[in-house]
């Protein structure tokens, strides 16, 4: 029980900024980059860590960190294994939700929309950038499946380095970039009191519509 009384009593006031209506932009995604600027500035350690949830057909959730690695102004790209557990579950259902936990800023953003693979030209152009150990790491790993130790993984890593040794190291077909288009975009502002901002943005009719949410 002790342990249940101290988590209890953990708890912090908000009381940094405010998110008023008249402040934001009348576009989430122009209001996600002006956050993003405020996060890029702060003390905020990968800013661009973000929890993806997503969803078997049947509406059994799964969620996990990735990194955001563009802002479109059509959505937010990340790049993973198209086969692991996510890439499984976003060929079933394409319905996904991003949040960012911005700590130091009392913030917390939410987007829900729909997502898609990216061209394959855009996965190869990341792709090439990435670190050589990034690289040989895309094609050694068989992302979510069981494998028996990490010596599996050594050997794949030794294989694959031997295998491009010197030479250009393609993207493999199962690896690239995703799309999340936002359908709804909420800002979460921490307030004194538990009395929080929340706005809310969803489309309709191609118009973004703001509304405030109780905290
Ligand atoms: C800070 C952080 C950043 C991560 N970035 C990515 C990423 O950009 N892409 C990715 O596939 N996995 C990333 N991961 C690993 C994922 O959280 C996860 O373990 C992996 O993608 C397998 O997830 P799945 O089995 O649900 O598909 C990151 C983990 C952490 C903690």
């Amino acid at each position: 029980m002790q342990n249940v009384i101290e988590l209890a009593s953990i708890r912090k006031e908000y009381r940094l900024q405010s998110l008023l209506e008249k402040d934001v932009n009348a576009n989430p995604i122009n209001q996600f980059k002006k956050w993003w600027q405020d996060a890029m500035h702060s003390q905020i350690d990968e800013p661009n860590a973000m929890t993806l949830a997503t969803c078997t057909r049947d509406g059994k959730p799964s969620a996990r960190i990735v990194l955001l690695k563009a802002i479109k102004q059509n959505g937010f790209v990340f790049f993973t294994n198209y086969n692991s557990k996510k890439g499984k579950q976003i060929h079933d259902n394409p319905f996904v939700c991003l949040v960012f936990f911005w700590k130091e800023l009392e913030r917390q953003v939410r987007i829900e929309g729909t997502i898609k693979k990216i061209s394959k030209k855009e996965s190869d152009e990341y792709f090439s950038k990435r670190p050589v150990e990034s690289r040989i790491g895309a094609w050694s790993s068989p992302q979510s499946k069981v494998i028996k130790n990490r010596n599996v993984l050594e050997k794949e890593v030794l294989f694959f380095t031997k295998k491009f040794q010197s030479q250009h190291i393609p993207r493999p077909d199962n690896w690239g970039g995703y799309i999340l288009q936002p359908n709804l975009v909420e800002f979460w502002q921490g307030r004194p009191g538990r009395l929080h901002d929340r706005l809310q943005y969803t489309i309709k009719n191609k118009l973004w519509h703001i509304e405030r949410l109780a905290p």
